[in-house]
C-alpha cells in the first residue's frame, strides 16, 4: 500500500500538475507535456514603455529588462507560455493591445476602473504611490498641495498626470505633459519646472542615479492613494489572462516573486 501509494504520488508530480494552466483541464496531459519539451508553447508580443528603470529599461546593449520583464518571465515560465518584450511607446500603447499588435502589456500599468473598460487586468503584482521630486535645496514644496501654483511635469496619460490634473485643472499650462519620464525629470534638472510627479519607484531610482542634479523626493501619502500595478490583455481573453495568473500565483507561491523583488528593491 506504501509503494503504490508512492507511486501515485510521483505520477501526480511527473504529470506537471501545478504547472498547468486552469483552462487546460481537459487535455492537461498533452499541455504539460508539450511545456515540458519546449514544443508547442505559444509565444506572446509583449508590449513595454522601456524608459522606465527600474521596472522596464534598456540595457546598452538594447536588452529589455527590469523587474516588470522578470516578473512576467518567470510567471510564463511556470504558466506555460513564452513572451517576447517590444519596446512600445507608453502613448496609444492601450491600442496596441486591442488591435491584437501586442497580446500583453507589462509597463507598470496602474490597474483602474476606467482603463478596465478597455483592457483586462492580471491580479496586482506590485503596490505602488505617486511621489514628487523636487530641487534640491532651494524648493519650498512640503506636500501635494504646495504643487497648486507651480509648474510640474509628468508623463502624459499616466496616473501621474491625473492627479496633477485634479489639483490644477485639466487644461492649466502648468502642467507639462512629456512622452516618458525620463524627460519629465530632465525638465525639473534644468529648471523649467518646479516638481515632476510620477510612481515613486521610477522618481526614487532617478534621483538616486542622477545625483549631479541634486533632486531630492517628497512624499504625500495623504494626497497620494496606493496604487497596484497589473499586466494588461485584451478584453475578453480570458485564456491568456488565465495563464499569467496561474504563473503569477505559482512564483507567489514558491518564492520567486520574493526574489526578484528583493533584487530591485531589498527586502520588504
Ligand atoms: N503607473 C503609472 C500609470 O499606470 C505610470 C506607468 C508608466 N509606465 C511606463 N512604462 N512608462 O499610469
Amino acid at each position: 500500500r506504501t509503494l503504490l501509494a508512492g507511486m501515485l504520488l510521483s505520477a501526480f508530480a511527473l504529470s506537471g500538475c501545478g504547472q498547468k494552466a486552469p483552462e487546460a483541464a481537459g487535455a492537461s496531459a498533452p499541455v504539460a507535456e508539450a511545456s515540458a519539451t519546449g514544443g508547442d508553447v505559444k509565444e506572446y508580443v509583449v508590449g513595454t514603455d522601456a524608459s522606465y528603470a527600474p521596472f522596464e529599461f534598456q540595457t546598452d546593449k538594447g536588452d529589455i529588462v527590469g523587474f516588470d520583464v522578470e516578473v512576467l518571465s518567470a510567471a510564463a515560465a511556470k504558466g506555460g507560455f513564452k513572451v517576447k518584450f517590444i519596446n512600445t511607446p507608453w502613448e496609444g500603447m492601450f491600442a496596441t493591445v486591442n488591435q491584437g499588435d501586442r497580446d500583453i502589456l507589462s509597463s507598470a500599468i496602474t490597474i483602474t476602473d476606467e482603463r478596465k473598460q478597455s483592457m483586462d487586468f492580471s491580479d496586482p503584482y506590485f503596490e505602488a504611490r505617486q511621489l514628487i521630486a523636487v530641487a534640491k535645496g532651494v524648493s519650498d514644496v512640503k506636500t501635494f498641495q504646495d504643487l497648486k501654483n507651480k509648474k510640474v511635469a509628468v508623463q502624459t496619460g499616466t496616473t501621474g498626470d491625473e492627479v496633477v490634473q485634479k489639483l490644477l485643472g485639466k487644461t492649466n499650462a502648468n502642467i507639462k505633459r512629456f512622452e516618458n519620464m525620463p524627460l519629465a525629470l530632465k525638465e525639473l534638472e534644468t529648471g523649467g519646472v518646479d516638481a515632476a510627479v510620477g510612481d515613486n519607484g521610477v522618481v526614487i531610482n532617478y534621483v538616486k542615479n542622477n545625483p549631479q542634479h541634486g533632486m531630492v523626493t517628497v512624499e504625500d501619502t495623504k494626497s497620494f492613494a496606493p496604487e497596484y500595478y497589473g499586466f494588461a490583455v485584451k478584453k475578453g481573453n480570458a485564456e491568456l489572462l488565465g495563464k499569467v495568473n496561474a504563473g503569477l500565483k505559482a512564483i507567489k507561491a514558491d518564492g520567486t516573486y520574493d526574489q526578484i523583488f528583493n533584487k530591485y528593491f531589498g527586502a520588504k
